[in-house]
């Protein structure tokens, strides 16, 4: 896009979430992306500076939160970013759709065929039909079917590290298609916004809590996004752990090392593949990941380790869930569907400490 494009008009449906607000503050630096419609559910009347005391110098903090209302959506915005709990954004996007404004859902809900809902998310998919249309929107590796796409499944925060590091070794069969443990860590603010006791901080501080085993909704995304990416369709075992930051993912994924492989190949493979792609930092040998150092930017840190003695492949990510786990990477997804490039508007350095 040349800079006299015209603005995409934009709604954030869920702006009083965790998400929603992340979403509006990345857009309203965005230079090709007006928002005109802030949606919320139990907030609906109050002002979005009043929910995000953060974005309160914003022009649009003094905007009222308003249901999101299919006609009145449509009417006002070309793309609206769907940031509600799972099983919302399957009820409202298909209206959205029908009139033609495009779809970026960050919740799950077009990520997986409809037979997996029932079990893994608890519903019967009320839009079975737009499944089969949604893009799996991990632009590193789906990033050419995203131009001109009409509804987007934005990935879950960490099956985005997972797919992304253990696909191109996948593919150059560096690591067998074999069974693939994934240990996951995450903040609080995965959790969103609505505080939970168990979420509180005298239940979290200080406590690691595993959650879901084995059940969470995102090991059937990382086998599918496995799938598509490689041809292959590994069973994974994920465990993922809740730790008393607020910010931040690091998964760790043990896979069936292939004969001869080593961490230096496995390191090669994957700078290789997203060589000159603005939000992934493969780690060479010998340095380690830190959620910390992604904090507030796109970027996803990638670390390759190989245990000859155990023939396991050790494949370590991290990534602020908020932004390339969640709104960062829903805006990628924008750019491209827009044509645009994917950082536009999209910090890549973090907030350290
Ligand atoms: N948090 C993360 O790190 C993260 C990462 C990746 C993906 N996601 C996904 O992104 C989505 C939003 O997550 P979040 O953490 O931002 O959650 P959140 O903080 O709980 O926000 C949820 C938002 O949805 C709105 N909402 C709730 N029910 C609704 C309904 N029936 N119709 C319309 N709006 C409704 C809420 O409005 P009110 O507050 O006004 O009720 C709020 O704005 C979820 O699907 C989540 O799984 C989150």
């Amino acid at each position: 896009m040349e800079p006299s494009t015209p603005h995409v008009r934009v709604a954030v449906l869920g702006a009083s979430g965790f998400a929603g607000g992340e979403l509006v503050r990345l857009l309203d630096a965005h230079p090709f992306a007006d928002v005109t419609f802030l949606g919320a559910h139990g907030s609906v009347g109050t002002t979005l500076g009043e929910i995000h005391p953060n974005l309160a110098s914003l022009a649009l903090a003094a905007e009222i939160l308003r249901e999101p209302v299919t006609a009145d959506v449509a009417g006002e915005a070309d793309v609206a970013f769907c940031s509600l709990p799972h099983g919302a954004s399957a009820e409202l996007a298909p209206g959205l759709l029908e009139t033609d404004v495009k779809v970026i859902d960050l919740a799950g809900d077009f990520r997986l065929p409809a037979s997996a809902y029932p079990d893994w998310y608890g519903f019967e998919h009320p839009a079975a039909d737009w499944l089969g249309k949604a893009v799996y929107g991990l632009p590193e590796l789906f990033g050419e079917q995203l131009p001109g796409a009409q509804l987007v499944a934005n990935p879950g925060c960490f099956p985005t590290p997972v797919i992304l590091g253990l696909s191109p070794l996948l593919s150059a069969g560096l690591v067998e298609p074999g069974p693939i443990h994934v240990d996951g860590k995450t903040g609080l603010s995965g959790a969103g916004r609505t505080a939970s006791d168990a979420a509180s901080f005298a239940a979290s501080e200080e406590s690691v809590r595993p959650y879901r085993v084995p059940r969470h909704q995102h090991t059937p995304e990382m086998e599918r996004g496995l799938e598509l990416a490689t041809g292959f369709t590994p069973a994974v075992v994920f465990v993922p752990h809740l730790v008393p930051a607020v910010r931040g993912v690091v998964t760790t994924a043990y896979a069936p090392l292939a004969s001869g492989a080593t961490t230096e190949a496995m390191t090669a493979c994957l700078k290789e593949a997203y060589e000159g792609r603005a939000f992934v930092r493969v780690l060479a040998p010998g340095e380690m990941v830190d959620s910390k150092r992604t904090r507030g930017s796109n970027v996803v840190e990638l670390q390759i380790v190989a245990d000859a003695r155990t023939g396991t492949a050790i494949v370590i990510g991290a990534l602020d869930n908020l932004v390339k786990g969640a709104a960062g990477q829903a805006v990628q997804n924008f750019n491209l569907v827009h044509g645009m490039d994917e950082a536009v508007g999209l910090p890549t350095l973090a907030v350290y400490p």
